[in-house]
């Protein structure tokens, strides 16, 4: 197939290049030229496992190219992607302005019939929308069919997951657009789930507001854990184990962040605002989630008098492992507080301190390894789950730090692990750990 995709941002990039990877003829189109050009030569602009060699691989053998000229993109296209991005709005609903754009577009562009296929996650209806802005744009010989396709991609590990879904899931209420797109993607050799425009559409932000409720949930869980003396990873271990609750996204700690949860959530309350239904239950979820990102700031000002001049090794910043976002990430709010309580941060990440740098107060200090930030440092935080913070010796904080005090807000190492190591030791919703 002959296949446009248009915005190379995460979602499209990886959606071109796995595409062009099972065979399909792919022109991915961006309005940013010297990104397009960088594309061409075959580097990517984000940090993705196993991105750049099937990029490499797909530019050189010719089944896939960039452009910044829509007229070219276009181009005897049987199928064009949506995928650029539906940023919060001020009110939390998602802003489709660049939905918009790209519409204008293509629409200004296409010579022929083609099936529209949105990626984009948008609000419930906006498929429907959609079709009527190209029936209002479009030249009246020239027709196209709607698919929404949302996606289910982690950042950090996109590729691995676009060949190891768990399902994909094609909404049309074209029946002949449904299968071929369909058939677009059975190479793929993924269970395919058929639904009709506004369900699949549904599908995607329920699947975010309900993963975010299990974290939400389990965090809730281990703020009481620890006032009643159980360990919270025993727990989600325990309940894990029955199937119908499943040991997925059941890890307590600082709360969650990132491009999507915080976004999808505040769009799912707003889509339900505009019907007049109210979401107490999804409320919720991110008001416990708000308190669980300062819940680590909590715990340090709880167990000194005075902060001001302390030493602090902030280790990980980004919202999570594997990827360079700092979106949302709760380093952002627990730096602030530690900051206006005096402290001295040294921050260390493996590759997020170049982003971390535009959205952090100047007064942090960057480290270049986990060494330096904990040298001389009175306490330690871990705010992000790197294998590397993972895999550093315990023995190693006792031999660098002031006193060796660790706040882990990824629960990185069980309580075994710390017994004997000297280390008091912090964590979210298990018993602290006194130095022995
Ligand atoms: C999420 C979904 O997992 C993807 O399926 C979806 O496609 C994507 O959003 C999207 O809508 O584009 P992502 O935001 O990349 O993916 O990251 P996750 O791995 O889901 O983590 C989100 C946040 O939840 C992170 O801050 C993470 O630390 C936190 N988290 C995750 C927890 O606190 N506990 C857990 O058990 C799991």
């Amino acid at each position: 197939m002959k296949i446009a995709v248009i915005g190379t941002g995460y979602v499209g990039l990886v959606t071109g290049v796995t595409l062009s990877e099972i065979g399909h003829q792919v022109t991915c189109v961006d309005v940013d030229k010297e990104k397009v050009n960088t594309l061409n030569k075959g580097v990517s602009p984000i940090y993705e496992e196993g991105l750049t060699e099937l990029l490499e691989k797909n530019l050189e053998r010719g089944t896939l190219t960039f452009t910044a000229d829509y007229d070219e993109g276009m181009l005897g296209k049987d199928i064009i992607y949506l995928t650029v991005g539906t940023p919060q709005g001020k009110d939390g609903s998602a802003d489709l302005t660049y939905i918009d754009k790209a519409c204008d577009s293509i629409a200004a562009s296409l010579q022929q019939n083609a099936i529209i296929v949105t990626k984009s996650t948008v609000p419930v209806g906006t498929n429907s929308y959609i079709k009527s802005r190209f029936e209002e744009k479009l030249s009246s010989n020239i027709k196209v069919k709607i698919v929404s396709n949302p996606e289910f991609l982690r950042q950090g590990s996109a590729v691995y997951d676009t060949f190891n879904g768990d399902r994909i899931v094609i909404g049309s209420d074209n029946t002949e657009a449904l299968e071929t797109i369909a058939e677009v993607n059975a190479p793929f050799n993924l269970p395919i789930v058929k639904t009709d425009l506004r369900s699949a559409e549904m599908i995607k932000y329920a699947a975010n507001a309900f993963l975010a409720t299990k974290i939400s949930f389990i965090n809730e869980i281990a703020n009481l854990s620890e006032q009643v003396g159980a360990n919270v990873d025993l727990v989600a271990d325990g309940i894990g184990m029955d199937k119908r609750i499943g040991r997925a996204f059941l890890n307590a700690g600082a709360g969650f962040g990132g491009s999507c949860f915080p976004k999808d959530t505040n769009a799912l309350i707003s889509i339900g605002k505009e019907v007049d239904y109210t979401m107490p239950l999804l409320e919720s979820v991110i008001k416990v989630n708000d308190k669980q990102r300062s819940i680590i700031a909590d715990k340090v000002i709880a167990n000194y008098a005075d902060l001001s001049g302390k030493k602090i090794a902030v280790l990980g910043l980004a919202f999570k492992p594997n990827t360079d976002d700092m979106r949302d990430a709760p380093s952002i709010q627990i730096t602030e507080r530690l900051i206006e309580q005096g402290a001295n941060l040294y921050a260390y990440d493996p590759v997020a301190i170049e982003n971390a740098k535009k959205v952090l107060s100047g007064q942090v200090e960057y480290c270049s390894n986990i060494e330096s930030a904990l040298q001389n440092a009175d306490m330690a935080i871990i705010l992000t789950e790197w294998q590397e913070i993972k895999d550093f010796p315990l023995s190693a904080y006792k031999q660098y730090m002031k006193k060796p005090v660790l706040f882990d807000g990824r629960n990185c190492f069980t309580i075994e692990q710390i017994n004997g190591s000297g280390i008091e030791y912090h964590s979210i919703g298990r018993p602290v750990e006194k130095a022995n």
